[in-house]
């Protein structure tokens, strides 16, 4: 889970892959490091964040060809040793990799017969040497080398490799992880997303899986197949907009992304819901409805729960059934899919491995995809039939925020237009009215910041906490205990309302508080008797409630009043005071929250 950078032409290469490094932390921010080809090989890297690396780099480098990796841990602890880029046995190679060699312990025994030692515990090294101990068999052709390795690799890799022989060279290939190219006149850039590179170039290479394309400064671009049969690149121009990364006027940008909520909501609320590109039949997404029996809405982390809102909203008002599931879990349980299956993926990045996987997989069966996503020109960008776009700007934070509230929106936009074609237009106007109006709703949530930020010093250093909503409003709890574990690295578990009663409520104490969602007038009267259930064990509970709801007030420890809306876009409220809370607790505690430890904000293996 990890960035990749690279350049090789005219330029010199060190604010190129410092600036794509920096661009590319979203994908792991343990370790770094660049290699630079300068008439020698040489490799500096660091454990820590980008800005660590910076500080050791000398000021002027004199190289224009090199390759740089941002890491997140998967094989051995974030160090200097372990971090990219590694150097094969021979010194003659030097590679950053992305994805995951599943059968790395094989192939190291196979190379420690052969003599090699390795220094790291990452499977890069171990894959680098299968390609040296090849490189060395065939006289230095990596082409053929590479050809020779990937048949004894399983799993997924996107890697880039420069050679100590060829100075203005860089080789890349990819299977199953993200790797673009962009030329410009200059020369060739490699990365892992086209943000990495695009204030350079709108020219881009997207290769397919198991292409080897070598990017030479003299000699040009050469591509290969998975079988090294020499093959055409298809170049794409566009422009891709430039990331913001600015957050002035804020403490940290999880700050300033839910205070983003009403401008983006209110946006979306008042435009046209467009749905972009072409199914493979050439219908449009309308025609398409009419004749699916079933949907499937895939994500992972906050996009799943986004997903689960969609559900309920779409078998509720539009009538077709509707699976949610982990990416994860669907791509390896073999499921039933169809061509009548709309598959709805999910993901503010569009570079979740796991969602990739299983948007494929659901292609490959033959159903229509569409994604429901903040990145454009991302890999579910492309892997899509259809694509809706979020339209919240850059999240920079890992804890997402403003992307989960843009994703209830336009599931609800969706629902409405889906029950639309599906004859029942009243739909439509409901959902369509209750989003006009609940930008000044968010916003009257903003201005009671003050009071959560309170009430965060008093639980700030609980050691646990459940969640519990239901209806629209078990999502909300979801993502209200993930938002807390996340980034105060508080235990918190989101429960349904009902199922407390089958496990968490053994837990319940003094010092195990409940924060329960209790804005939604459907669930309302079952949420108060969980409530009095927690209360008849001396657990502590905080209620999200309704302005006016005196008599909840009563029965809870605390509370944080929100203004009544239509249950129907209530997840969009309720969930706000979740993400201050958690902000809030976080800051208390100390704690980095925009990288918090261990997390990317964009899982890229699987
Ligand atoms: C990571 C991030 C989460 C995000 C999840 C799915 O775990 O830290 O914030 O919800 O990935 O990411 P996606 O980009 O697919 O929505």
């Amino acid at each position: 889970m990890c960035g990749i950078i690279g350049y090789t032409g005219s330029r010199q290469v060190r604010d190129i892959l410092i600036d794509g490094l920096l661009k590319l932390e979203y994908r792991g921010y343990d370790s770094a490091g660049i290699a630079i080809h300068n008439g020698s090989l040489r490799v500096i890297k660091s454990p820590g964040k980008v800005s660590k690396l910076v500080e050791l780099l000398p000021p002027n480098l004199d190289s224009t060809t090199g390759i740089a990796h941002t890491r997140w841990a998967t094989h051995g602890e974030p160090s200097e040793i372990n971090a990219h880029p590694h150097t094969s046995g021979s010194g003659k190679l030097v590679m950053v990799h992305n994805g995951i060699i599943e059968n790395a312990p094989a192939i190291e025994s196979y190379l420690v017969e052969k003599g090699y030692s390795f220094i790291s515990e990452t499977d890069t090294e171990v894959l680098l040497n299968l390609i040296d101990n090849e490189y060395e068999l065939c006289g230095g052709d990596l082409l053929s080398a590479m050809l020779k390795s990937f048949e004894k690799i399983e799993g997924s890799y996107a890697l880039a490799i420069i050679e100590k022989g060829r100075p203005g060279r860089i080789t890349i290939c990819r299977k199953d992880s993200p790797l673009i190219m962009g030329i410009d006149d200059t020369g060739y850039f490699v990365a892992s997303d086209i943000y990495a590179v695009s204030d350079y170039t709108g020219r881009f290479i997207f290769p397919e899986n198991n292409d080897i394309i070598i990017a030479d400064r003299e000699l040009g671009l050469k591509a290969y197949d998975g079988n090294g049969k020499e093959k055409e690149l298809k170049i794409s121009s566009f422009t891709a907009r430039k990331k913001n990364p600015d957050r002035t006027g804020y403490n940290h940008f999880m700050e300033k992304e839910i205070y983003e909520q009403p401008h983006i909501i209110s946006e979306l609320a008042n435009s046209i819901l467009f749905i972009n590109g072409q199914s493979a039949c050439g219908n449009s997404l309308a025609e398409i409805i009419q004749r699916i029996r079933r949907i499937t809405i895939l994500g992972c982390g906050t996009s799943w729960h986004a997903g689960l809102i969609g559900k309920y909203l779409i078998e509720k008002h539009v009538r077709i059934p509707v699976n949610v599931e982990y990416a994860s879990e669907f791509r390896y349980r073999d499921p039933v899919i169809d061509p009548e299956d709309l598959v709805i993926s999910i993901s503010q990045s569009g570079e979740t491995a796991d969602t990739i996987a299983a948007n494929r997989l659901a292609l490959e069966a033959g159903a229509i995809t569409l994604g429901i996503l903040n990145v454009k020109n991302s890999t579910l960008d492309r892997d899509t039939h259809f694509q809706i776009y979020l339209e919240a700007g850059d999240e920079i934070g890992v804890a997402s925020t403003k992307a989960y509230t843009a994703q209830i929106v336009q599931l609800s936009r969706l629902t409405a237009l889906l029950a639309g074609i599906k004859g029942n237009g009243s739909t439509i106007g409901d959902i369509s009215s209750a989003l006009k109006n609940i930008s000044g709703s968010m916003q009257q949530v903003l201005a009671g910041a003050e009071k959560i930020s309170a009430l965060a010093s008093k639980y700030a250093f609980t050691n646990n906490f459940l969640f519990l909503g239901r209806g629209l409003n078990f999502p909300t709890a979801l993502e209200g205990a993930l938002k807390l574990k996340e980034i105060s690295y508080i235990h918190a578990e989101g429960y349904p309302g009902a199922e407390m009663k089958h496990g968490p409520i053994a837990l319940i104490d003094f010092n195990f508080p409940t924060l329960v969602v209790l804005t939604d007038s459907e669930s309302r009267p079952k949420m108060i008797s969980n409530i009095k259930e927690i209360k008849a064990r001396r657990g502590r509970v905080i209620a999200i409630i309704n302005e006016n709801d005196e008599s909840a007030e009563q029965l809870v420890d605390d509370v944080i009043k929100v203004p009544s809306v239509p249950d129907i876009v209530s997840p969009l409220i309720s969930v706000m005071p979740l993400q201050l809370f958690a902000y809030y607790v976080a800051l208390l505690r100390g704690c980095n929250v925009d990288q918090p430890r261990n997390l990317a904000k964009s899982v890229t293996v699987e």
